[in-house]
């Protein structure tokens, strides 16, 4: 099979749901072997549909935010494919926490960092030394439009998205010399597990259209689109884009709050 990952073998965090299985989905498209790991054994799901489409994958529950997890999805990788050339660190969740700013208390805090942030830089840890070792490739991790600024998640999803556009900042330079990339994905509002309670809630009083008027596109993203974008940033296409944060989020973040003059046809109407 030819294709942008042909012949490279990847590993992806949170590959149950969402993004991380519509990009393992897409990867293996792409000609990628895959290693999966979630938290869940919807997994499983996701290897059964990259296998259905005559893709290979192999799966690992455990935990996206514990060295040891991590540390064996490297080494599975190695051990079923021979190798690792991608490490797509994806897992996330948003510690939404009842009420706001002021009720969350240290240990959400510490559970989201661990997973969100953490979890990332486990993922650059053990996947560096293995990636170098097959050639080099990417290491591609999901932050968040929240993680620019304030108003995308509560205060600890945005500041461990934050500490991961700066994360692959500084993998980037540690790995000089490696052949390793380091970039990061920014997904804006995206229809996922994550959100799927807004979606269905915004259709189900006939409010679609309010789903992602801030951003110029009007609409919120499919997870095949920051797929797409993950894709690019773990392939050659990529080979010269390193320590980057790369917004997918229909240009949500191109502007300051702003709203939209009278007469404007997308103005809200209440
Ligand atoms: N959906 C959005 O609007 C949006 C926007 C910006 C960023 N993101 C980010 O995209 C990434 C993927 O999320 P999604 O939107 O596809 O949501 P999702 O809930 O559909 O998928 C997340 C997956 O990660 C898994 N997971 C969670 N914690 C884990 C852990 N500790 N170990 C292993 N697996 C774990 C879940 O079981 C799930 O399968 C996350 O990092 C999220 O923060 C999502």
């Amino acid at each position: 099979m030819s294709g942008r990952l042909s012949g490279k073998i990847a590993a992806i965090t949170g590959a149950g749901s969402g993004i991380g299985r519509a990009s393992a989905k897409l990867f293996a498209s792409e000609g990628a072997k895959l290693v999966l790991l979630d938290k869940t054994d919807a997994v499983k799901e996701t290897a059964a549909m990259v296998e259905a489409d005559g893709g290979h994958a192999v799966v690992m529950t455990g935990d996206a935010g514990e060295e040891q997890d991590i540390s064996a999805l490297v080494a599975k990788a190695i051990e079923m494919h021979g190798g690792l050339h991608v490490m797509f660190a994806n897992a996330g969740i948003t510690g939404n926490v009842r009420g706001g700013f002021f009720d969350a208390t240290p240990d959400v805090w510490a559970e989201v960092l661990r997973i969100n942030l953490i979890g990332p830089f486990l993922a650059v840890k053990h996947a560096a030394s293995a990636i170098k070792d097959s050639g080099g490739g990417a290491i591609v991790c999901t932050a968040s439009v929240a993680g620019l600024r304030s108003g995308a998640g509560p205060a600890q999803y945005s500041a461990s998205k934050a500490g991961v556009i700066n994360l692959v900042q500084t993998a980037a330079q540690q790995l000089a010399g490696t052949g390793v990339r380091v970039n990061a994905v920014l997904p804006g509002l995206t229809e996922t597990g994550m959100t799927q309670p807004l979606f269905d809630g915004a259709r189900a009083a006939g409010k679609e259209d309010r789903i992602g008027q801030l951003n110029p596109l009007l609409r919120g993203g499919q997870p095949g689109e920051i797929a797409q974008a993950a894709l690019f940033l773990a392939s050659e296409e990529a080979s010269y884009v390193n320590g980057q944060a790369l917004a997918v989020d229909g240009g949500l973040s191109s502007s300051h709050p702003t709203s939209r003059p009278p007469g404007d046809p997308n103005r809200p109407t209440s």
